[in-house]
């Protein structure tokens, strides 16, 4: 085993993935600022982001808390427990979000301009993904801190980690997700 590696931690997976979340975030605000100043962005690119928000945010990384560390460290005290039951409620929160985004995308693609509700509803996204991830972030230093997860419990919390990449297409469909987040950074309104 590399000793260089940093070692695989489930709490640390999670912060790493929102880091991704908050790059997705930003391309989110963007958009909606881009389509509010009346510019042109290609409706496939909006598809793209909807795509990541389902796939990357949505099944992949709240599959991983909502299946793995969620129910793994909820009965560790009363304060996680009630701290967890509000993020599913922002997890379901932010699905209505992309759905009515997503939905709005559809009617514009045939025709109907629904400029203003996809810009509106992409800044919804972007600040609950900021609100979101910055309650989760202190949650998963607080169970950091009071060292809440034995070693094996987050062993074992990172197998199952594996059965949610598994869930949502594998390493390659994960790996295509990164590769249409670089994607839409690079593109022209991004900028
Ligand atoms: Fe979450
Ligand atoms: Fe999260």
């Amino acid at each position: 085993m590399a000793l260089s590696r940093m070692a695989v931690n489930s709490t640390r997976e999670l912060k790493q993935d929102h880091v991704t979340v908050r790059r997705i975030r930003d391309i989110a605000q963007r958009c909606s600022d881009k389509l509010y100043a009346g510019e042109e962005i290609p409706l496939e690119d909006i598809q793209i982001l909807s795509v990541v928000i389902e796939e990357f945010i949505d099944a992949f990384h709240h599959g991983k808390e909502e299946k793995a560390y969620f129910p793994g460290t909820e009965d560790k005290s009363e304060v996680y427990s009630e701290e967890i039951r509000k993020f599913l409620i922002e997890h379901e929160f932010g699905r209505r979000v992309a759905r009515m985004m997503q939905r709005n995308l559809k009617d514009w693609k045939a025709g109907i301009n629904a400029r203003e509700p996809v810009a509106r509803f992409l800044k919804t996204y972007a600040v609950f993904i900021t609100d979101h991830t910055g309650k989760e972030d202190k949650f998963f230093d607080m169970v950091e801190e009071m060292k809440s997860l034995s070693a094996e419990e987050d062993r074992e919390l990172v197998r199952h980690y594996e059965i949610c990449r598994k869930d949502v297409g594998g390493s390659a469909r994960v790996e295509e997700l990164f590769r249409l987040i670089g994607y839409l950074e690079e593109r022209a309104w991004m900028k």
